[in-house]
């Protein structure tokens, strides 16, 4: 069995690409197609959706490797004359349709590769080489492009292999060539002149820059993340007489949560501190503080939008929480000890801290772990195997004294 194409015939290793990866599609769209499709309102159907779509990325990954050796091979082959060459329009047609092909080899395992890489959480790779992608960066704005991407080029995809499959089986059935024969059996069929032009690869390149351009001009128009617009601007508690006298700089409030067995981390980005704090303690007191965070300004990975229904945060219900607590002294500096009102729940929090002040410059850092069932979130996912009960809150902050 001869390895090589010639002008007749598809060589053995030509055709075994070619099957493989019609293999592997064919089974990476309706993977793609169904898990999609798949509910996630309790722990079991998020579970089996994301090992659907873990299935999907995996072999996706896989086809893109195997795209590429076979798009290699094809670019030092020669490649076989189609049989009725005298039919200009349907072998250009054919022509565009296999440029299409491997173009969308690449490209739709690529676009969905980078949508994966630039989120976090949900449905891992199952292949060992980490989640990232060198040169994409974790942002939202990225993910939606690429996820715009991906959805508009299997589409393409899919209307080209339709018409492809339809070509073939017309060679077949109606012309009763041997066009679909020599794809599967390597004999040659065919005159042997060869006549090559590269216009069909330029169209198909065109194609998939309209197709870009369409993906780019659905994209919900996004801005960048804003830094934390930290700014102390709440009244004074009433347990205290005098007003904030800290004056919040920059600063972050993030946590991490486990999804399916694997670290997400979000953060608010809204959210404001009002700080009343002197270094020397009133009866056994620092001072008090009061934070506002806005819970729509929740980013959370790929589970943003889910992290906010009802289940969870319910921000449509509850769009603020607050934690009112009082600054006491604590063995490693500080603690906040108070109250955190969150989705229309009240629980007493500690948050430890240490504090460093450098002239008019504080410089804190804190964590704590709360419970998700203690604010009664995710009641449908009882136990821990896909989103884990602990949530580690992490808040940084620098302030300036202000008199
Ligand atoms: C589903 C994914 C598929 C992809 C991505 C794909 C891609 C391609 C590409 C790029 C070519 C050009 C030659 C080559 O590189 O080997 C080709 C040729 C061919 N394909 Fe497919 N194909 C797919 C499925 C199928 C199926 C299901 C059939 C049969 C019903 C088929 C029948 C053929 C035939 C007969 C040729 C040879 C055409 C000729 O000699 O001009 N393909 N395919
Ligand atoms: C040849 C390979 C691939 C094919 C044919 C393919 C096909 C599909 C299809 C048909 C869908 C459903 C789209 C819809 O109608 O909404 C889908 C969704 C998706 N695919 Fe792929 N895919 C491939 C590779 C990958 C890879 C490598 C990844 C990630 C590593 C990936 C990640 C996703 C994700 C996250 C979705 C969910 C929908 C979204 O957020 O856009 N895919 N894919």
């Amino acid at each position: 069995m001869p390895l090589a194409n010639t002008t007749q015939s598809y060589g053995s290793v030509a055709r075994i690409l070619h099957w493989l990866t019609a293999l592997m599609i064919l089974t990476a769209i309706p993977l793609g197609l169904i898990a999609n499709d798949l509910p996630y309102d309790t722990s079991e159907a998020l579970a089996q959706k994301a090992q659907l779509f873990s299935l999907h990325k995996t072999l996706g990954v896989a086809v893109f490797f195997v795209a590429l050796i076979r798009i290699l091979w094809a670019l030092v082959q020669t490649r076989p004359q189609a049989l009725h060459p005298e039919r200009r329009a349907e072998t250009a047609l054919a022509e565009v349709a296999h440029w299409l092909l491997y173009l969308s080899l690449v490209i739709v395992p690529l676009s969905g590769w980078v949508e994966h890489a630039a989120t976090t959480g949900f449905a891992p790779i199952l292949w060992p080489f980490g989640q990232g992608l060198p040169f994409v960066p974790q942002s939202v704005t990225v993910a939606e492009t690429a996820a715009a991407m991906h959805w508009l080029f299997t589409k393409i995809l899919i209307v080209t292999i339709l018409a492809h499959v339809a070509g073939a089986l017309k060679h077949h059935l109606i012309d009763r060539d041997a066009t679909l024969r020599r794809m599967i059996s390597g004999r040659p069929a065919g005159k042997a002149r060869a006549r090559h032009r590269s216009w069909p690869a330029v169209a198909a390149a065109a194609i998939y820059a309209v197709g870009a351009g369409v993906a780019f001009a659905l994209m919900p128009a996004h801005e960048a993340p804003q830094p934390a617009p930290v700014v102390a601007e709440a009244p004074a508690p009433a347990t205290t007489s005098a007003g904030p006298n800290w004056q919040v700089t920059e600063g972050t409030l993030g946590f991490g949560v486990r999804q399916m067995g694997a670290e997400v981390q979000g953060s608010f980005a809204d959210w404001t501190a009002a700080i009343v704090f002197d270094e020397a303690a009133v009866e056994g007191k620092h001072g008090t503080v009061t934070v506002s965070i806005a819970t729509d300004s929740l980013t959370l990975g790929s589970v943003t939008a889910q992290a906010k229904t009802a289940d969870f945060l319910d921000t449509a219900t509850h769009p603020a929480a607050t934690f009112t607590a009082d600054i006491l002294p604590a063995d490693q500096g500080y603690v906040a000890q108070g109250t955190l009102s969150l989705r229309g729940v009240q629980q007493p929090v500690s948050l430890p801290f240490t504090l460093t002040i450098t002239g008019d410059t504080a410089t804190m850092q804190g964590s704590t772990t709360l419970d998700r069932r203690d604010f009664g979130m995710g009641a449908s996912y009882s136990d821990e195997s896909s989103v884990g009960f602990g949530v580690v809150v992490n808040v940084t902050l620098t302030a300036q004294r202000v008199e």
